[in-house]
This record gives C-alpha cells, sequence and structure tokens, in this order.
C-alpha cells in the first residue's frame, strides 16, 4: 500500500470513528458517562481524588450564611455532605446514579438530609430564585447552551456561583489538548451573561481535586446581583 492509500484508510476510519460517536443518541452518551463515572467514583478503589470537600467551596461557604445549595454534578457528594453537616439545605444531582447512591447513604447514616436526583446538565430543572449558591466543581467547562442564562435566573439575589476545574495548559500537559478550558472562557461567559460580580477570578498552580497533581486550574466565585 502506497502513502496515499495509507492516508485514505486514516482518514476513512477516523471519519467512522467520529460518525459512530456522532450518531450516539442523548441517552447513550449519558449511559456512557454514567458508567465511566460509578467506576471511578464507586468501583475504583485507587482512583485519585481528594475525598474531603472542594476548598474553594470550604473558604467560600464559611463566610456566608447556610441557605439553600444545589450541588452540579454531585459525584459521591464529598461537597454536598460537607454543606450538609454545616447547615446547608443541600441538593445535588448527577448522572451516576452508584455515586449518588453512595452520597444518600452517607447523608442516611449521618441523620443528614439531602435531595437528590439522577439528571445530566442539560436535563436538570434549576428553578427560578431558588438557591443561595451553586457549585460547579470539576464538572468541565460550562458547554450547556445557554446555561448562563440559567444560573442567573435559578439564583436569588445575592446568591453565589463557585466554579473550580483545569485550565485548557493542564490539558495540553496531560496529552489531552482539548480538555480544560480556555483562558477566560468562563469568566467572559458570565461578563457577557451580565448581571453577576465576580468576586474571584484567577488562573494559577493548585493541587487539582481530581488526580491530585499540580495544574494550572482555573477558580471564579461570583455572585447574581
Ligand atoms: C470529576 S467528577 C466531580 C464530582 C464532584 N463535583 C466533585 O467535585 O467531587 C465529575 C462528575 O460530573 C458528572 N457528570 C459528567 N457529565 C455530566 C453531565 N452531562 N450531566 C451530569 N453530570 C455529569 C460525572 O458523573 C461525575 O460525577
Amino acid at each position: 500500500m502506497n502513502l496515499g492509500h495509507l492516508i485514505f484508510y486514516l482518514i476513512l476510519i477516523s471519519g467512522f470513528q467520529l460518525c459512530g460517536q456522532a450518531t450516539l443518541t442523548t441517552e447513550e452518551r449519558n449511559q456512557r458517562i454514567r458508567d465511566r463515572w460509578n467506576r471511578s467514583l464507586v468501583d475504583d478503589t485507587n482512583y485519585s481524588f481528594n475525598k474531603a470537600a472542594n476548598n474553594l467551596l470550604v473558604q467560600t461557604s464559611s463566610s456566608v450564611k447556610p441557605g439553600k445549595a444545589l450541588c452540579v454534578a454531585m459525584g459521591q457528594g464529598r461537597n454536598a455532605l460537607f454543606l450538609a453537616r454545616n447547615g446547608w439545605e443541600v441538593t445535588g444531582f448527577d448522572l451516576a446514579d452508584r455515586a449518588v447512591a453512595q452520597a444518600k447513604a452517607k447523608a442516611l447514616e449521618e441523620n443528614l438530609s439531602l435531595t437528590t436526583h439522577i439528571a445530566s446538565f442539560k436535563n436538570f430543572e434549576y428553578g427560578s430564585e431558588q438557591w443561595d449558591l451553586i457549585s460547579w466543581l470539576y464538572g468541565g467547562c460550562l458547554n450547556i447552551d445557554g446555561i448562563s442564562a440559567k444560573i442567573k435566573e435559578s439564583l436569588k439575589p445575592g446568591g453565589l456561583f463557585i466554579f473550580e476545574f483545569f485550565h485548557r495548559e493542564a490539558g495540553i500537559s496531560m496529552d489531552r489538548p482539548s480538555f480544560g478550558c480556555t483562558t477566560n472562557s468562563i469568566r467572559d461567559m458570565f461578563v457577557h451573561e451580565g448581571g453577576f460580580e465576580i468576586l474571584l477570578y484567577e488562573e494559577k498552580e493548585g493541587v487539582a481535586d481530581y488526580g491530585l497533581d499540580k495544574h494550572k486550574l482555573i477558580y471564579m466565585v461570583i455572585s447574581k446581583n
């Protein structure tokens, strides 16, 4: 086979792979996410992540009066449980049903109230002026149509939105060039949305809660006007 043929077949194969991904239904895509995170958060006892609550959430929530909190992509509940232990009325959602069940079991064991839903970023009903705090921690780069408007609508005036995730430079350093959020993209989304005050926005080195390695991370806290 000459080089021309080889390149042709490589393009053909990658085209099929893309087609295969493109033809997944929403439920198939959600099932993949569910399986992947149930495996990491529940089954794989060697999976490396910070089982204590996220530091930005701990710092930020400690200086405000507890109210109603929403933990987006709550995982196995480390952050939701922390908030519930500290007097917050907590709701969390995630696709990973067995991780959520683990959080529920822990809440029951500690006699804490915790409302949970099995839902995706897209189909969760965020509601209107519901939340004093929304956490979006290690749940990706908010690539969901209209999400900044939904977050704004669902926060009470003065409510906080807390975000932490990998910067794109971290993705590149891990050989995952499309992983992580690009410079200022998360902040700009909310600046363009309007109606928020940026209380904290930093792109700096820190120990990532997932993987526990040092990487460039994005930290953001904003409040709804
Ligand atoms: C890295 S874990 C973070 C979990 C938790 N926020 C924490 O900080 O421990 C990512 C979580 O996002 C959830 N997730 C990923 N894509 C999702 C989607 N489209 N809708 C809802 N949850 C999703 C996964 O199931 C997983 O629990």
